[in-house]
């Protein structure tokens, strides 16, 4: 069983693309995340998770959900991360989880794909060129995971050196306070009130409010809380590009896996 999360389609993308190799299923873990639902997935094949690097680990989110859900069946596990080129000790973290639940940590992969952080001025936008460059690379490797993990081998990564540890593990949690406020998101007038950024934030952060006014639309998005996961699916995802990110996004191109030609449709 293959399940994954993603916000831009990346890992979607990889994920299906695993599957269909392995001729197993996937699942969708949004839902699951967001409603707290912890409920059992049995699997008789190896659990495959596939996920974002989000701050050189695994979404906290998503760590969240593995540490309580009830995986049965088979004991194994294997992870593949998709980043924007620094994976960081994903791979680590997530097997400490996977044995403290009592199963075996079969190693990850890492795949590097387009960069979809476009709230902050860390990364520079991608040419489209090297955007296709990266979603080809990592397709040729998908062959080469699927058959390790058909083979029942376990998946190699790079060697992960102490001094990330070090820096990694007690800044993250800062960083993700002090650096992904959710006070800076807005909405502009070409907002329609679809509702789509509300429905598909991991922690729920949305509000849709109705707006009493007569007007063109009958609510609109609140961002709730002090800080969020900084996931990008709002505002990657909007359909009508209305959603802003202080002075850092306006002007900046959008990402989406091949505007979700392969992820939204099939996953509804
Ligand atoms: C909040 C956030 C943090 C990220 N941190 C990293 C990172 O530490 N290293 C990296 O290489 N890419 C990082 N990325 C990029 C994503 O991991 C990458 O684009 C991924 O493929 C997105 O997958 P998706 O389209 O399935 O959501 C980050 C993206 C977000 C939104
Ligand atoms: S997804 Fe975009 S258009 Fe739809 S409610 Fe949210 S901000 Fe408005
Ligand atoms: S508010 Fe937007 S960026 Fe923050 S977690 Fe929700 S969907 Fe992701």
């Amino acid at each position: 069983m293959v399940l994954f999360f993603s916000t831009t389609g990346n890992t979607e993308y990889i994920a299906k693309q695993i599957a269909a190799r392995l001729n197993d299923q996937t699942a969708d873990l949004l839902p699951l995340i967001r409603e707290h639902d912890y409920s059992d997935i049995h699997s008789e094949t190896p659990f495959v998770i596939c996920a974002p690097v989000y701050v050189c680990e695994m979404p906290g989110f998503v760590a969240e959900y593995l540490k309580n859900a009830r995986l049965t069946g088979c004991r194994d596990v294997y992870f593949v991360f998709t980043s924007g080129g620094y994976a960081g000790i994903s791979g680590p973290l997530a097997g400490r989880i996977v044995r403290k639940k009592g199963m075996r940590y079969r190693g990850c992969a890492e795949l590097v794909m387009p960069q979809n952080y476009i709230a902050t001025n860390l990364y520079d936008e991608l040419e489209d060129g090297e955007i296709e460059r990266r979603i080809a690379a990592s397709s040729d490797m998908v062959d080469r995971i699927a058959e390790i993990i058909r083979s029942g081998d376990d998946l190699k990564s790079r060697h992960k050196w102490l001094l990330e540890y070090a820096a990694i593990i007690p800044a993250n949690p800062i960083w993700q306070r002090v650096m992904q406020p959710v006070k800076q998101f807005y909405v502009t007038d070409k907002c329609t009130g679809c509702g789509l950024c509300a429905e598909r934030c991991p922690l729920k952060r949305i509000q849709m409010m109705p707006v009493r006014a007569s007007g063109k639309v009958s609510s609109y998005p609140k961002w709730t809380g002090r800080s969020c996961a900084h996931c990008m699916s709002c505002i990657q995802n909007c359909p009508a590009g209305a959603i802003e990110y202080g002075n850092i996004t306006p002007g900046k191109k959008r990402y989406r896996f091949k505007d979700y030609q392969y992820a939204a449709p099939e996953s509804k």
